[in-house]
């Protein structure tokens, strides 16, 4: 379940040294808000120092009520749309760690506050201090006093929210290119760490390092003060802060990052850059498309054949290049559609998705049989544009979807829907969209490896098949559909900056088809590690998985 709400404060250790604009501040100001606002101004600096992050967040009062009714607006959403509400709680598979666990409940428990908990080993060493490089590539033997590794897996696993694989949370908790340890959306409990560190043998010593705050300017022009954070962020009336706009930023971020690495690297050839979407390389003798997002901003049929340019003669597989490397890491997901896309264009000859159901509750019978009433189509709870998956018909009605299937789950006997596919007739027209614009590629199945940290959204994982987890996450928003008076269903949040994603549908393996992918482990068929090279250099991390296409 990806279910979190990003703050405007991205904060990361150590990543510039403030000094230099912190004489010029303007201590007078006592909101935090405003003085955030007035460096913004003054300076066009995107980065902040913590106390002000802080003293802007403190600006806004506690307020018992909208909390009790966020919690309130949760347990609703989750009670009457979460899919696995009672899958959740069975016991992990192995492989697998989490705590199986009733999320009303645990919800219930956060109303007053409580929390736990603890795991194996590695080395853990400075990738970039930005103050004293010296120090890069130094053992961190300690943080705040606590043994790193202790430190970082409690972090994975209790604030890490992507992800059922304790592996694949570590690996994100030490990630860069998004929330992660040291790139945080939750303030930090204090305004700096102090690491412990050694290196090349020598005695250990300590390093304090200052938490320094930043966000994009789309949200800096959007207040001046606390009041104007608190009303146009936090409790807004704007469509363009969706939690799309939240994956955008983070896909943003990831891509220049990803672009600055391989521009710097003279053995990488830059073949085509899709902004925030798709770019292609070529390595050596082989070919990398990095797909960074299956939500591009401004998606459209003439982006996509752009993705299939890049792909065909004028440009990589021009190049001659027999091997390509999906490099699918930190890919924040996406649209269905988006990857059914790549995995027509780059397997044509399988069937390119999964099938699909839905758990029951009197709140989603509601929600789908109202919306099936509609005339407008295309809403998360329209099931017109899927077929039965056994029958490939489509639904007659919302009692043809709904059916009568009922499964134990967690001890829960529950009601779930027929299974059921995306239409032919919508796989039928993507074929021919890409069958117009290009001709088969050049390589086959075996010919291509698939790169993953891990972190792969929804409609990621959807590409890479054999990735860890599985989660189509659709944002349920509930003011729509007429219902709001409705008792069944939950009231929305009292600030409207609130949003949760929850995946609403269950996803079954096409060779199992009792399988629930999102709670079945399948570990990679090979582990590559990071190490001072390749975490430094992609092109060598390509390399080394490119060296494993076609070997056992
Ligand atoms: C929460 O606190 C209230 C009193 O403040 C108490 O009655 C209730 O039992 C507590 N709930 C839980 C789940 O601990
Ligand atoms: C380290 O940080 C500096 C300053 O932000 C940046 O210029 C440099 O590219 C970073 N190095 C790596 C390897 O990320
Ligand atoms: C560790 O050794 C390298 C060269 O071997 C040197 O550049 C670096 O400054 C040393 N680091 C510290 C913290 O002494
Ligand atoms: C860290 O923050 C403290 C207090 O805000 C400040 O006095 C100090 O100069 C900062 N250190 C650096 C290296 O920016
Ligand atoms: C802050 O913004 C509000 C409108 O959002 C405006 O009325 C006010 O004058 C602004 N204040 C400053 C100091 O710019
Ligand atoms: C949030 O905004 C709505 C108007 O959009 C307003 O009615 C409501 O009072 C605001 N809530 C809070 C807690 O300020
Ligand atoms: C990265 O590694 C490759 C292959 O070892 C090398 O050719 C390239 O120069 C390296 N790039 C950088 C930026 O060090
Ligand atoms: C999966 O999510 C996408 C949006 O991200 C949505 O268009 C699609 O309908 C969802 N599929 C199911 C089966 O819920
Ligand atoms: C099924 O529904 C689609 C629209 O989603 C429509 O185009 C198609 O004609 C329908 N097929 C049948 C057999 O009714
Ligand atoms: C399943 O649905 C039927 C018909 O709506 C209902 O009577 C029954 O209580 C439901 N069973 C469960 C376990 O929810
Ligand atoms: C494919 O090309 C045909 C003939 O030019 C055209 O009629 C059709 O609309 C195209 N289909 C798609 C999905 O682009």
């Amino acid at each position: 379940m990806e279910s979190y709400k990003m703050f405007f404060a991205f904060l990361f250790v150590s990543s510039v040294n403030v000094q230099s604009y912190v004489i010029s501040r303007q201590t007078s100001v006592s909101d935090g808000c405003a003085r955030i606002y007035n460096e913004f101004i003054a300076s066009q600096k995107i980065r902040f120092i913590y106390d002000d992050v802080k003293d802007c967040y403190e600006n806004f009062p506690f307020d018992k009520d909208v909390a009790s009714k966020t919690i309130d607006t949760l347990t609703g959403l989750i009670g009457g749309f979460y899919s696995f509400l009672d899958k959740a709680k069975e016991p992990p598979q192995p492989g697998f760690d989490f705590r199986s666990m009733d999320l009303i409940a645990e919800l219930d428990l956060f109303r007053n506050k409580s929390y736990t908990t603890l795991h194996d080993f590695t080395k853990i060493k400075v990738f970039n201090d930005t103050i004293d490089r010296s120090n890069n590539d130094c053992e961190v033997t300690h943080i705040d006093g606590q043994q790193t590794f202790n430190v970082i897996s409690d972090y994975a696993k209790n604030s890490v929210v992507f992800s059922r694989d304790p592996g694949v949370r570590f690996n994100i908790a030490l990630g860069r290119a998004h929330v992660s340890f040291a790139i945080r959306n939750e303030l930090p409990a204090k305004s700096y760490i102090i690491y412990t560190l050694k290196c090349n043998n020598t005695n250990d010593f300590n390093i304090k390092r200052n938490w320094t705050a930043f966000t994009s300017s789309t949200i800096l022009n959007m207040f001046n003060d606390s009041k104007s954070y608190f009303n146009n962020i936090c409790n807004h009336t704007k469509e363009s802060l969706s939690s799309s706009f939240w994956r955008q930023e983070i896909a943003k971020i990831i891509d220049d990052i990803n672009g600055i690495l391989a521009e710097q690297d003279k053995s990488v050839t830059t073949i085509r850059i899709i902004d925030e979407f798709v770019d292609f390389f070529k390595v050596q003798d082989f070919g990398v498309v990095k797909i960074v997002t299956e939500l591009p901003v401004a998606l459209s049929d003439a982006l996509l054949a752009n993705v299939i340019q890049g792909f065909k003669f004028k440009d990589l597989a021009n190049t001659g290049v027999k091997k390509i490397v999906l490099d699918l890491s930190d890919n924040v997901g996406g649209q269905l559609l988006v990857a059914v896309f790549f995995n027509l264009l780059l397997f044509p000859n399988t069937y390119p998705t999964f099938d699909f159901d839905i758990r029951i509750s009197e709140q989603m019978k509601l929600a789908i049989t109202e919306q099936f009433k509609l005339v407008t189509p295309d809403y998360i709870f329209d099931m017109r544009g899927y077929v039965n998956s056994k029958t490939h018909a489509n639904f007659t009605s919302s009692d043809d979807f709904i059916s009568n299937n009922v499964y134990t789950r967690g001890g829960i006997m529950g009601n779930y829907s027929n299974k059921y596919a995306l239409s032919d007739s919508i796989l039928n027209e993507r074929i021919q969209f890409i069958q117009n614009l290009t001709t088969p590629l050049p390589w086959k199945s075996e010919d291509y490896i698939i790169l993953t940290n891990g972190f792969c959204g929804s409609a990621c994982a959807f590409i890479a098949e054999h990735a860890v987890e599985f989660n189509n996450v659709t944002t349920v928003v509930v003011e729509i559909l007429g219902l709001l008076n409705n008792a069944l269903m939950p009231k929305p949040f009292p600030l409207t900056g609130t949003f949760v994603n929850l995946p609403i549908s269950e996803i079954y393996s096409k060779i199992n088809p009792d399988e629930i992918l999102e709670f079945s482990f399948r570990p990679a068929k090979f582990r590559l590690f990071y190490d001072e090279q390749n975490v430094r250099n992609i092109s060598i991390l390509w390399s080394q998985a490119a060296a494993l296409i076609g070997s056992k």
